[in-house]
């Protein structure tokens, strides 16, 4: 038996981009999934988990497809994996899969996709060693759309793959969809992330207002895009380089859901490119804190919990703050000189107690490592 684990993400700036094919730039988390695996020789999938205590799902392989409506909506992520690699002509011989991790689930951290993906290299170390990275990231993207019925696009499981440690990656999602399984390897950067030694923060406020994927309202937000761009005549929103072209758009709302879009795709490449450069990372906050206005006026993502904490701690001194991933809760990141983050974590509390919010949790993070094996 061996263990695997991937990570959760924040996204540094990039948020409903990557269902238009655009630009995202996610740190993985030093918080994990593990997914501890061995063969089984039966043609049965055993999958269990530490949260889910005495509700273990015993299934044969070949009746994962058929058996999707009838398995708890839990195990439809790790199952999903399995079905997927299946789907794909990749015998599994049988496997059993026992699962546990710390990334909060519902809290926009991308609990789901470290879930998946930890499956899925374990399944490809154990089965399947050509399966290329590229090929790995559909495989628990489809898992999650297909089996699990939530729509992602491919940002949270790229994340828990490609990133390394000490890094953010800028990822290219049309490019990444496009390319083959070639040598020049998939259309992304490393770009250096690190706070410390500028004597900098990167704080993660979860408000506790649960986010989740499968409500609908993610899934209406990608359809107003797909409205957007069809109105403008183009593939997808990626294909508009300025803001003012999203004027020619009748619809009001379309109009602001495409103004976000196109924006956000200038604004991560902005942050790439001052990160890249190596200068003082402070000078990436206001391009957050325009983000988080970007998703809470045009996109209109954010919720009152989600705004009062960016603005505390931008009042207690943060030097960027933004909501973090799908939206409609979960949480929010902020950028803070070392010395100044207490501050700002009390700030943030008594802002929540006064408002009769709950206690937000709250968490510095680093930039830390894509999935991989841990013995
Ligand atoms: C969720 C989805 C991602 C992405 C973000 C918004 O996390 O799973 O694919 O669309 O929302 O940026």
């Amino acid at each position: 038996m061996r263990t695997w684990v991937a990570p959760g993400r924040v996204n540094i700036i990039g948020e409903h981009t990557d269902y238009n094919d655009g630009y995202v730039l996610p740190i993985a988390l030093p918080l994990v999934m593990r997914c501890t695996a061995a063969a089984r020789t039966d043609g049965r999938v055993r999958v269990g988990s530490r949260q889910r205590p005495g509700e273990p799902v015993l299934i044969a392989v070949s009746e994962l497809a058929a058996q999707r409506a009838r398995v708890p909506g839990w195990s439809r992520y790790p199952l999903g994996v399995v079905a997927e690699f299946a789907r794909r002509g990749i015998r599994i011989p049988g496997v059993d899969l026992d699962l546990d991790g710390e990334v909060p689930i519902g809290a926009g951290l991308s609990s789901s996709a470290a879930l998946s993906c930890a499956v899925a290299v374990a399944l490809r170390d154990l089965f399947a060693p050509g399966v290329s990275d590229r090929v790995l990231i559909e495989v628990a993207r489809s898992a999650e759309n297909d089996y699990a019925g939530a729509p992602t696009g491919l940002l949270d499981q790229s994340a828990a793959i490609l990133c390394t440690a000490g890094h953010a990656l800028l990822l290219d999602v049309r490019g990444f969809a496009a390319d083959t399984d070639a040598p020049r390897g998939v259309a992304h950067e490393q770009i250096p992330f690190n706070l410390d030694s500028f004597g900098l923060q990167l704080l993660v406020i979860d408000t506790g207002q649960p986010h989740q994927l499968v409500d609908g309202r993610y899934a209406e937000r990608r359809a107003e895009c797909a409205a957007a761009a069809a109105a403008l005549g183009v593939a997808a929103l990626r294909d508009i380089a300025s803001a003012a072209d999203t004027d020619r758009i009748a619809d009001a709302v379309l109009r602001r859901r495409a103004r976000h879009v196109v924006t956000e795709n200038t604004r991560v490449l902005a942050v790439a490119e001052k990160l890249r450069d190596g200068v003082d990372p402070r000078g990436i906050g206001p391009i957050l804190t325009e983000g988080h206005a970007s998703l809470r006026d045009d996109f209109e993502v954010s919720t009152p919990a989600l705004d009062a904490a960016v603005d505390t701690a931008l009042a207690a001194g943060a030097h960027g703050a933004r909501m973090v991933g799908g939206g409609f809760g979960g949480s929010v990141i902020a950028l803070v000189d070392r010395e100044k983050t207490g501050g700002v974590v009390t700030a943030v509390r008594r802002r929540f107690a006064d408002a009769g919010l709950p206690d937000p949790r709250t968490f510095v993070v680093i930039a830390a490592a894509g999935a991989h094996c841990v013995g």
